[in-house]
């Protein structure tokens, strides 16, 4: 049986990043899941490249872009020479709650990153897992550039 076309339409979708300036997150939904967006500041960049691979409670990239079990470097969690678009499934990876981190006055957590407020879970920079009960880092949708501000996810 082939999908029809309403499904078909759902199984991908293109955001245009192009009005989303540094330092501002977007979420849009696919295949009913919230996609964060974050156009990252140069610190933020940094802080999350700083991090020594040992520090992280989950050392996989979790991102299905590229290799499997690639390190969960900062370059493995974005495309390349896209770094400062961060792009995941807005999900904890605790028990599925919705983290904050998208709202201009959210609390983003220790690591400014996002924070669970469910139990606790705290994500750096790069959406990495660095303290609360949360296995997982978050994980990246499959996704790719179009053209130099568009994305198709899915
Ligand atoms: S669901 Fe996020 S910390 Fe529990």
């Amino acid at each position: 049986m082939n999908p029809d076309a309403s499904a078909q339409a759902l199984a991908s979708i293109e955001v245009d990043l192009a009005p989303v300036e540094v330092g501002q997150a977007i979420t849009v939904m696919w295949r009913g899941k919230p996609i964060f967006i974050r156009h990252r500041t140069d610190k933020e960049i940094e802080e999350a490249k700083e991090v020594p691979m040992s520090e992280l409670r989950d050392q996989d990239a979790r991102n299905p872009n590229v290799d499997a079990n690639a390190p969960a470097t900062d370059a493995n969690r974005t495309a390349e020479g896209k770094e400062p678009w961060l792009i995941m499934i807005g999900i904890c990876t605790h028990l599925g709650c919705i983290p904050k981190g998208q709202a201009p006055g959210d609390n983003k957590g220790e690591y400014g990153g996002w924070f669970c407020p469910c139990h606790g879970s705290q994500y750096d920079t790069a959406g990495r897992i660095r303290k609360g009960p949360a296995p997982e880092n978050l994980w990246i949708p499959p996704y790719e550039f179009t053209s130099d501000t568009k994305i198709k996810i899915g």
